[in-house]
């Protein structure tokens, strides 16, 4: 299982990515479990504002969010991570039934689940390891028990616009007829805050990043000196995107797996992207991937939304 860097295909990514012009390694191999522990790390930061943000719209918004599901609901949550916001989420709903947290962190997800089922009795927790951008199935349900699908922190952001709109489409299969989608986007706004959101001044989002390079030395027997490159973070005006990459500060010559990577100075391997929306931009997103908005809540400061989505009917 080491080498296969469970299972979830790192290291063909890492080989194909590395030859690829540009290069390119996906972001979702940034959450083995050291990745899983670093991005924790990141939402406690004061520059990163999406988690805070987040987690008090859920605290303020979680009662409307129940009124409109109603009793008895399937929580199905993409990129579960740590749970943290998924307690906030089940403590406001009216006895939930269930609860099936979907992730490609075997490690983390398992953990977290297990906290979460002990603290929560009488909810069924079904942990389903997988890479969401696919097409999932879950486990077969009892009753016609509301489905409520939870993508918190923004996370969608990390789909380029038409990968988000198909991403809706498999959701609102999933959740069928009567189901729902609450969702959390990160606003558009002022680039210095969001690039700051993304280069903290501690630096742990610059490990977060080069983690990737350290699994590949941990999983695929690659040398890569972390030191010899950097992380940048650039907001992007025309797309509306941070975009993140990881730039060799020296030439230099990795080996992975046996096989040799140059890199020049400046030569760079983008990981990720975040897209950010305005509201109507995503409302927008949302009806082209086949949900109505039903709702939506906005912090305080005006850096962060909640969207609440209900499976359009009428179109499908
Ligand atoms: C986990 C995808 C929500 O896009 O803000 C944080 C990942 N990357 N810092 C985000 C991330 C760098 C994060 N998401």
């Amino acid at each position: 299982m080491k080498g296969e860097s469970g299972g979830d295909g790192f290291g063909a990514a890492v080989l194909a990515g590395l030859a690829a012009r540009p290069r390119r390694i996906p972001c979702r191999h940034l959450y083995d479990a050291e990745g899983s522990a670093l991005f924790e790390r990141i939402t406690e930061l004061d520059e990163y504002y999406l988690s805070r943000c987040e987690a008090g719209l859920l605290a303020r918004h979680g009662g409307e969010v129940a009124a409109l599901v109603g009793t008895g609901a399937r929580v199905v949550e993409f990129g579960a991570g740590s749970m943290r916001k998924t307690r906030l989420l089940l403590d406001a709903l009216t006895a939930p039934a269930a609860y099936v947290p979907v992730d490609v962190c075997r490690d983390a997800l398992v953990l977290a689940a297990r906290r979460l089922a002990a603290d929560h009795p009488g909810l069924a927790v079904t942990p389903l390891v997988a890479d969401f951008t696919h097409p999932l199935t879950l486990p077969p349900a009892p009753g016609d028990d509301p489905a409520l699908a939870f993508f918190p922190g923004s996370t969608i952001g990390n789909l380029s616009p038409s990968q988000a709109r198909d991403f809706l489409h498999r959701v609102a299969r999933l959740t069928g007829r009567r189901g729902w989608l609450l969702v959390g986007v990160d606003l558009v706004k002022e680039p210095a805050v969001i690039e700051a959101a993304y280069d903290d001044r501690h630096g742990v989002t610059a490990m977060f990043l080069r983690n990737l390079l350290a699994r590949a030395n941990r999983e695929l027997g690659a040398d890569f000196d972390l030191d010899g490159f950097d992380h940048t973070a650039r907001w992007n005006g025309r797309e509306g995107r941070v975009e993140i990459h990881l730039v060799a500060n020296r030439s230099q010559t990795a080996m992975v797996a046996g096989e040799p990577f140059r890199f020049r100075r400046g030569d760079a391997i983008h990981v990720e992207d975040c897209d950010k929306y305005s509201v109507p931009q995503f409302q927008w997103l949302a009806r082209q991937g086949g949900f109505a908005p039903a709702a939506h809540w906005i912090d305080p400061q005006g850096l962060f939304s909640l969207h609440m989505l209900a499976v359009d009917d009428r179109r499908r």
